[in-house]
């Protein structure tokens, strides 16, 4: 099969960095079009510039990486460095990137790569949902040259930011609505999923073993990052959230999920950017997202470790 034509929307951000190595070691599978940039983890300045430090280190700065928007549509920017660091990528040192930055604006670039597009494309959303919202405000045509849009965001149950958010969407609601309300094909691969892909030691000691530079890097992102997750959730590891629309697209084998209508809260301060989830269907709104309820995660982690042996 021809690899699949694939935009990663990103806010590096360690485990969107592990995502990104997964992706970037995947040429037969995935077709990368572009890395777009967003500000989420940490402002954008840093998230562009991480991206482009992540390609290098793949061994891909021939990929085009777009910085998008600097801030959410309406909120001011929360970001994460608590968790991710100062950098967005703490607990490695990585070198300046010499790959240049796109010129043009990752919102533009969206738009006249989906208009021109001969196969739809599938977005891999990593971060806050503000480059393609505000694409589909600009050109609402783009949305038929989604394949889907598969993204990591969002709970059925609890959030990690706020009791009821989790971080990509509560940072930017009003984008997160816009994209569920777009009539796109959709997967939504939650908190609710993404909290069992835990990076126990073992996992990563056979990451470790691979003795790369980048199984080093991710090693060294992993054990800063974990310190967070390890102490807040009283896990053996850190969770790997991002890399689970990687591993989907990939390996879609590895989940299940269920039909759903899905709308996000923008009104409540209490409850904002949570994702409403009509698992029971007590609405009357037809279902607008694949919402993952189930992952391998043994099948993740060999995935995982497999495709990172390949650098
Ligand atoms: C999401 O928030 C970010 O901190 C991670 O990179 C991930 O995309 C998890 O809630
Ligand atoms: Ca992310």
């Amino acid at each position: 099969m021809a690899a699949k034509p694939v935009i990663i929307d990103c806010d590096p951000g360690v485990d969107d960095a592990i995502a990104l190595f997964l992706a970037l070691a995947s040429p037969e599978h995935l077709d990368i079009l572009a890395v777009t940039a967003v500000a989420g983890n940490v402002p954008l300045t840093l998230t562009q510039a991480n991206a482009r430090k992540i390609c290098e280190l793949a061994g891909r700065p021939d990929l085009s990486v777009y910085a998008g928007c600097p801030r959410p549509v309406l909120r001011p920017l929360v970001t994460a460095e608590d968790v991710h660091g100062r950098t967005g990528l703490d607990g490695i040192e990585l070198p300046e990137p010499t790959m240049l930055l796109q010129q043009q604006h990752a919102v533009n670039f969206l738009i006249e790569c989906l208009l021109n597009v001969r196969e739809s494309v599938t977005l891999a959303m990593l971060g806050p949902l503000t480059n393609l919202a505000i694409a589909i405000i600009q050109q609402p045509q783009i949305c038929q040259h989604i394949n889907e849009v598969v993204l990591m965001g969002g709970a059925v149950t609890h959030g990690n930011i706020t009791p009821s958010a989790e971080f990509n969407i509560y940072v930017d609601p009003h984008a997160a609505h816009v994209v569920f309300a777009a009539g796109v094909p959709l997967t939504m691969i939650s908190l609710d999923v993404t909290n069992r892909v835990i990076a126990t030691p073992e996992r990563l000691q056979a990451i470790r073993a691979l003795n790369t530079p980048v199984s080093a890097a991710a090693i060294g992102l992993l054990e800063y990052y974990g310190a967070f997750d390890m102490k807040r959730y009283g896990t053996a590891g850190p969770f790997l959230h991002d890399p689970c629309v990687i591993a989907y697209l990939l390996q879609p084998d590895l989940f299940t999920y269920r039909r759903a209508y899905v709308n996000v809260e923008i009104t409540s301060e209490l409850t904002m950017g949570r994702t409403v989830v009509d698992l029971w269907q007590r609405t009357n709104y037809l279902p607008n997202a694949n919402v993952v309820d189930s992952i391998n995660v043994e099948g993740f982690y060999q995935l995982l470790t497999q495709t990172l042996a390949r650098f």
